[in-house]
């Protein structure tokens, strides 16, 4: 197998956003420590993102490189240096950066052609559907990746490839969600603000990405076969395609540094913050952590901040990107000076893998971005889930119905993605002061809670060890991708 493997060349187009970009690189690390040799092709500033941490696989004599491709941004009216959903001046412009990355089909296969060795393989972003078409005239297998788990991804193919939708009329009644193992129940809005969309432009992207799936070899997905056995089954079965979940990416073997560095340059003194935390109890401190994309109002950031402030919990808080006024009312209220000691809020990027895995660490507020999500489960910290858009809510059902090892802080109503800086509903301070004490209370339902993600984490370590089902898994989508080679080469 291993020799094989040595021979393969596998080609990654992750998509220019956080929560996608991340564990594609972390599986490029895993198929570059079979063996492989492995290209992650991206813009230069999401390659800079990564820099380092391939810069160390590649001195641990791992076959590793990152190929840029420039973004046509002035030609969609992008301002340079724009290269990802997090650099967007505002949300309306991911329409743009979409426009942009379907550019890049032809410099990307000028690239394929003349790279050394020939690419055996692509697994590229599903919302790449341009490269199905690069990978037919080039004669390369694809891999598609998607985002999202099986859970969300089935529903999504459910809402998207039938017409239940359309016979709903309210937006806020709940209807129980078809097809589905369990039964799940969602409103209107929170089962499709992840599809089609509601512009020609995005309706005719959707489209095309679902074509391009049909013609993919199969599909990986960042999960793995014990955290939701009937739903890997039953995508693969509306798909008709095999479903290769070989996660949590984020557990593959890596050093302090890598895990320190996922992502973005971190916000702070990691070791200070470590150092905050190693006085704190074992399980005492909430983790508050939005996400990358999560444009949080100045209102709901001071509710969030009183609500934290009046808990009786500890509090990590992460904040991406704090608006003026926000700043200014923090100044105003000597709220940092006033939370000292119970509280610590902390502005830019969290070195999240290093503090969800503090033994001080007893929850997580998530916007359950799947990224996110997956690595609450992998460190067994239960959820206060508070979902904004996408398929979150979607991840939410998961975590509360499924999974059972969350409290919902209450969202109802998605933002949509492009009206992001519209939000409207606004969780108010006792409500997350609820939430968050009913996740760390030690009550029965509590400690069942902790028992059920403690063993998640469990399953979720020996997936990805050697003979897990995720080793497994990435095992036989490599010799799946060997046989179609084979079958390539041998002329018909
Ligand atoms: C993904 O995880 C990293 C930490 O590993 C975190 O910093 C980032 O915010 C997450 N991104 C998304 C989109 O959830
Ligand atoms: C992780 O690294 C250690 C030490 O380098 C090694 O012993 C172990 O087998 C590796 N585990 C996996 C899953 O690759
Ligand atoms: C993934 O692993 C599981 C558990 O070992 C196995 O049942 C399943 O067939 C594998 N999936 C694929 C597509 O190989």
């Amino acid at each position: 197998m291993a020799s094989h493997t040595t021979n393969l060349h596998f080609v990654l187009f992750p998509l220019m956003a956080q929560g996608h970009m991340i564990p594609m690189v972390d599986m490029a690390r895993i198929l570059a420590q079979r063996g492989a040799m492995v290209t992650i092709i991206t813009s230069p500033v999401n390659a800079n993102r990564f820099r380092s941490v391939v810069d160390r696989a590649i001195e641990a004599d791992l076959k590793i490189q990152i190929l840029e491709l420039q973004l046509p941004l002035a030609e969609v009216g992008l301002p340079e240096g724009c290269e990802n959903f997090d650099l967007l001046p505002s949300s309306a412009h991911a329409v743009n950066m979409i426009l942009a990355m379907n550019m890049l089909e032809e410099p990307a296969e000028n690239m394929l052609k003349v790279l050394c060795p020939p690419p055996s393989c692509i697994i590229s972003d599903g919302c790449f559907p341009w490269t199905n078409d690069v990978a037919k005239r080039l004669n390369i297998p694809r891999v598609v990746f998607y985002g999202p788990g099986c859970f969300a991804f089935l529903c999504v193919h459910i809402v998207t490839s039938t017409n239940i939708l359309d016979e709903i009329d309210s937006d806020s009644e709940y209807f129980v969600m078809p097809g589905l193992p369990d039964q799940i129940e969602v409103t209107k809005p929170q089962a499709s603000t992840w599809g089609r969309g509601d512009t020609k432009e995005s309706t005719q992207v959707f489209e095309r990405m679902v074509e391009a799936e049909k013609d993919a070899l199969g599909i990986v997905v960042n999960s793995f076969e014990e955290l939701e056995p009937k739903y890997v089954k039953e995508l693969s079965k509306v798909k008709a395609k095999r479903v290769w979940c070989v996660g949590p990416v984020s557990l593959c073997n890596k050093s302090f540094q890598d895990r320190a560095e996922r992502g973005n340059k971190i916000a702070i003194n990691m070791q200070d913050c470590l150092k905050w935390l190693d006085a704190k109890e074992s399980g005492s401190v909430i983790y508050v952590c939005l996400g990358s994309l999560s444009y949080a109002s100045t209102e709901q950031a001071i509710e969030l901040g009183l609500g934290l402030e009046s808990s009786n919990i500890p509090f990590l808080w992460f904040i991406r990107q704090p608006s003026e006024e926000f700043e200014e009312w923090l100044f105003k209220e000597g709220y940092e000076e006033r939370i000292k000691g119970k509280g610590l809020m902390v502005r830019g990027w969290a070195p999240q893998i290093l503090i969800l895995s503090h033994q001080a660490i007893g929850g997580f507020v998530t916007h359950c971005g799947w990224n996110s999500s997956l690595e609450g489960i992998s460190a067994g910290i239960p959820m206060v889930t508070w979902p904004q858009f996408g398929e979150q809510f979607l991840n939410e059902r998961f975590i509360i119905n499924v999974l059972k090892i969350g409290v919902r802080i209450g969202m109802e109503v998605p933002v949509i993605f492009n009206k992001l800086d519209e939000s409207k509903e606004i969780m108010k301070r006792d409500d997350i002061k609820q939430a968050i004490e009913g996740l760390m209370k030690n009550d029965e339902e509590g400690e069942a809670r902790r028992k059920r993600c403690m063993e998640f984490a469990v399953m979720a370590k020996s997936a990805m060890e050697e003979g897990g089902s995720s080793q497994r898994n990435m095992t036989s989508m490599i010799q799946a991708i060997i046989e179609e080679l084979a079958k390539k080469k041998t002329p018909v």
